[in-house]
């Protein structure tokens, strides 16, 4: 049993994972500035789990309060998911990017040196692969971004690889995401982006439950099975499973890893429609457009060093990630409220 600080646990994939460390019987630290969630997601986790994480409403970038968080707790280890994730915004606003989602985290890592908390698991994310040359995706193929999300990400990577070189008392372990999706099998947990959503399984659920009127699919012409964008969606519990497997890797070993969390397959966005179609026992009215900017082909793991490292693999297949998916959003029209 650890004491874990949670940066971003009130979040979509924070929130699952503070569920399954509390299963595990870890104690949970919380601290998120409620930017991107709501207060309410602690009662949903004490709903799942019988446990209400402790909580700070702190801001990442305000190096005194987390300074007392770590002063008031003793934490064994920080998973860090705090920071801002829309690729569109950060190409409008890349300075409001770079100032959350870096300085915020330098405040952290130097808050974590000072109070000699060396173990951390980071968010990191396919994102980093760029437009890769091939799939699967393998942690050793060269990393390129082209959006300030995603250098976001590969310059938290840099960091850390460089503060392990500095002090090799660090335990860090850098997981590359591919898509997470759904939600809590409850139903008391999941995502609800603000406005318009940019990713493929919020806007499907909005199409689902009538807020849209039809998906807009973002290109047909695209060298894949039906010729739309072919992308590894995981589900957030097993993604959340992951950090388990990691956060116990990481306090028991020294070192820096970066390690892709995905399943190894992938589904077209007319795939995905249809499976959720197939859970939401309703046809998906969509409309082929133009490609949307920025995107890629095809993008999925090779999930070969989670399995070997962390002893790791992904469950749930795509219809449970649609099926959760619709759970949630039935049960939360308008967010966790
Ligand atoms: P999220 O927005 O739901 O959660 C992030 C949380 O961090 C929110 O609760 C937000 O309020 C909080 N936060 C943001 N800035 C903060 C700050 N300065 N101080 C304190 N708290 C702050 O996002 P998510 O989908 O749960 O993603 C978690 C992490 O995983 C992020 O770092 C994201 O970049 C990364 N990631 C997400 C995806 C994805 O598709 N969801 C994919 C790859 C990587
Ligand atoms: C998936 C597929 C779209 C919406 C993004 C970030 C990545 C990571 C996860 C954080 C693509 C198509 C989508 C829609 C569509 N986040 N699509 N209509 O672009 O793979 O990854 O989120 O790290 O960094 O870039 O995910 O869900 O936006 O798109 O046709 O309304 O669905 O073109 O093929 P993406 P996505």
């Amino acid at each position: 049993m650890a004491t874990i600080l949670v940066t971003g646990g009130c979040g979509y994939i924070g929130s699952h994972t503070c569920v399954e460390l509390i299963n595990l019987h870890h104690d949970v630290i919380i601290v998120d500035n409620l930017y991107n969630s709501s207060i309410k997601v602690l009662d949903r986790i004490k709903e799942i789990t019988g446990v209400k994480p402790k909580f700070y409403q702190v801001d990442i970038l305000d190096r005194a309060a987390l300074d007392q968080v770590f002063a008031e707790n003793k934490i064994d280890a920080v998973i860090h998911f705090a920071g801002y994730k829309a690729v569109g915004e950060s190409v409008a606003i890349p300075l409001t990017y770079y100032k959350n989602n870096i300085s915020g985290s330098i405040n952290l890592y130097e808050a974590m040196a000072k109070a000699n908390v060396k173990t951390i698991v980071f968010s990191s994310s396919a994102t980093v692969y760029g437009d890769p040359a091939s799939v699967p995706i393998k942690e050793d193929f060269p990393l390129s971004t082209t959006n300030p999300y995603g250098t976001t990400k590969l310059y938290n990577e840099q960091i850390l690889k460089d503060v392990y070189v500095s002090d090799a008392e660090w335990s860090i372990l850098l997981l590359r995401y591919f898509n997470p999706i759904g939600a809590h099998k409850s139903g008391l947990l999941g995502e609800t982006p603000n406005g318009i959503p940019n990713n493929l399984l919020p806007y499907i659920a909005q199409v689902a439950t009538g807020k849209r009127e039809f998906l807009r699919v973002w290109g047909n012409d695209y060298d894949t099975v039906d010729g739309t964008g072919v992308r590894d969606y995981i589900h957030v519990v097993d993604l959340a499973l992951g950090h388990i497997k990691a956060i116990e890797y990481a306090l028991g070993h020294k070192g820096v890893e970066c390690i892709n969390l995905g399943t190894g397959n992938g589904y077209s966005v007319l795939q995905v429609k249809d499976a959720f179609a197939k859970a939401a026992k309703m046809e998906i009215p969509y409309q082929i457009m133009d490609r949307r900017p920025g995107d890629i082909a095809t993008c999925y793991a090779d999930t070969t060093k989670a399995k070997e490292l962390l002893g790791w693999s992904a469950r749930y297949d795509i219809d449970d990630m649609c099926q959760d998916a619709w759970n949630f959003a039935q049960k939360n029209p308008n967010g966790i409220e």
